[in-house]
């Protein structure tokens, strides 16, 4: 079985997730990584093995969070946000990449995969409204479920601690850089920012 991946190779094999890096430095970050958080405790692949080219990890069996954000439950959303927070105070950095396929729930916890970016530093907020952006942005974007799914996460982002004005204002620069990088993207800010003010 092959996973959806842009730049990596990765796949199911005999109940091990193999994931073949094309950048070596990418490798050697994630397999750091991984074994730093998981020795912190956040929930993440155990590694089981490496060579010059790929990472043997650990499979986590469960849906993605995009698989999930057209019926999120209080719930998950929780466990996103606090996984989120346990992230930003293990490393005193940003996750950086929050795309939702980067998340699995799994036995009722929610546990981040994909750690290959070098993280950045900056306000915890920028985290949180990428997320946002994320969430309520899958097709179809902005419907009423998407609109449940952005109230019940940005809940409980403002419960571990986040300032609302930081995280719109994250969000939006993420939908922004959406209308930049990706071709058929086309959610206007203004459209954009009044949902966000009805969360
Ligand atoms: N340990 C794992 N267990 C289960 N699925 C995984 C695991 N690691 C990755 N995946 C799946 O493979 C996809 C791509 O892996 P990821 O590490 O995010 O690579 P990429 O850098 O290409 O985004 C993930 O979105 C997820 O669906
Ligand atoms: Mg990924």
């Amino acid at each position: 079985m092959r996973f959806a991946s842009k730049k990596n190779c990765v796949t199911l094999k005999d109940g091990i997730i193999i994931k073949e890096h094309s950048d070596k430095e990418a490798l050697l970050r994630e397999a750091a990584a991984l074994e730093r958080l998981r020795s912190a405790g956040l929930a993440v692949p155990a590694l089981l093995g490496q060579d010059a080219t790929s990472l043997r990890l650990e499979y986590i069996q469960g849906p993605t969070y995009v698989e999930l954000v057209d019926e999120m439950t209080a719930q998950q959303a929780q466990a996103l946000a606090d996984w989120l927070g346990a992230y930003q105070s293990i490393t005193g950095l940003l996750r950086g990449d929050c795309n939702l396929r980067n998340f699995l729930w799994c036995n009722g916890k929610c546990v981040g995969v994909d750690f290959e970016d070098k993280p950045t530093r900056g306000d915890r907020e920028v985290d949180m409204g990428k997320i946002l952006a994320f969430a309520v942005t899958y097709e179809p974007a902005l419907t009423e479920a998407k609109r449940a799914c952005g109230r019940l996460v940005l809940q409980a982002m403002l419960q571990t601690g986040g300032d609302l004005a930081r995280i719109r204002s994250a969000y939006l620069d993420e939908i922004a850089s959406m209308n930049r990088r990706r071709k058929h993207f086309d959610v206007k800010a203004e459209e954009a920012a009044s949902f966000f003010d009805a969360l």
